[in-house]
């Protein structure tokens, strides 16, 4: 019984980078700028900020390596690091309009509900930072959606 929670969590710890990795290199994965015919104000936001430039704060001799892309993204990314997808998930199947108008179907083909969970992803304890990551202010600093009024952030 325990060995094979040991093994389960060896999984995790392994394939959890490989994971988020896959996110951006798998065929499913879209890039930005197929988001920006639909989606401007929000791409508008997105290509100021620290994320659209997370490839480049790289050290050149770093930007291939995949200890570092698996979280800062690639120079292979159309448009920059950290992607749309990096956090809504993978746009293949969804990012048409008769299906992101359905929520529910949306849903069911990939479009991921950002938490707090999806960037601790990346924001974990071991990155660099002057501050620790505070979910309630940090969201507020990449927010994007104009077109409500800022909604309170879901912490789960
Ligand atoms: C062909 C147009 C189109 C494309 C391309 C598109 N979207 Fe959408 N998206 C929509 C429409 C329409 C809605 C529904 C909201 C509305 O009616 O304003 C929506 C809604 C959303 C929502 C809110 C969904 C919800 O149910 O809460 C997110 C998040 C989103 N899109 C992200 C993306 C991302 C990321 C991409 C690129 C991978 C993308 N969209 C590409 C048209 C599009
Ligand atoms: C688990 C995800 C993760 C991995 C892996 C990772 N980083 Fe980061 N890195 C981050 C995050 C998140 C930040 C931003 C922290 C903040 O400002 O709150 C960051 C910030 C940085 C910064 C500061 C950028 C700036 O503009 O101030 C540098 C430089 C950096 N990382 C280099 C690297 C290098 C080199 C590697 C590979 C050896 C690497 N990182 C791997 C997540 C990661
Ligand atoms: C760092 C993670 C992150 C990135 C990168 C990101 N988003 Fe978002 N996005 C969020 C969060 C958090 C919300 C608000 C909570 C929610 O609706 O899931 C959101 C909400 C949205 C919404 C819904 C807005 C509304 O009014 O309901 C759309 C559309 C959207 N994002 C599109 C995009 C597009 C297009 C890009 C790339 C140009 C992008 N996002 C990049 C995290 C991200
Ligand atoms: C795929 C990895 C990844 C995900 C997911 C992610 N981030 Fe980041 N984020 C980074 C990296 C890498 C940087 C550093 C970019 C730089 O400094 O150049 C960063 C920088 C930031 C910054 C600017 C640095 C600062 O401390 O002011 C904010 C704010 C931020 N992220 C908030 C968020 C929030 C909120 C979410 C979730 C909704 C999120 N991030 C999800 C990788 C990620």
């Amino acid at each position: 019984m325990r060995s094979w929670l040991v093994v389960g969590l060896v999984g995790i710890a392994i394939g959890l980078p490989i994971i988020v990795f896959a996110d951006q290199a798998g065929s499913d994965y879209l890039g930005a700028s197929s988001c920006k015919k639909c989606h401007p104000t929000a791409f508008a936001i997105w290509e100021k900020s620290a994320h659209q430039r997370a490839h480049v704060a790289l050290p050149e001799d770093r930007r291939n390596d995949t200890r570092c892309i698996q979280c800062h993204g690639s120079s292979a990314n159309l448009n920059g690091g950290v992607q749309c997808e990096s956090c809504h998930g993978t746009g293949k199947h969804y990012a048409k309009r008769y299906v992101m108008k359905d929520k529910e179907l949306a849903r069911i083909v990939g479009l991921v509900d950002v938490t707090e969970k999806t960037c601790r992803r990346c924001h974990t304890g071991s990155t660099p930072s002057i501050q620790p990551f505070e979910w309630k202010r940090l969201w507020l600093l990449v927010f994007h959606g104009l077109e409500k009024a800022k909604p309170e952030p879901a912490t789960k």
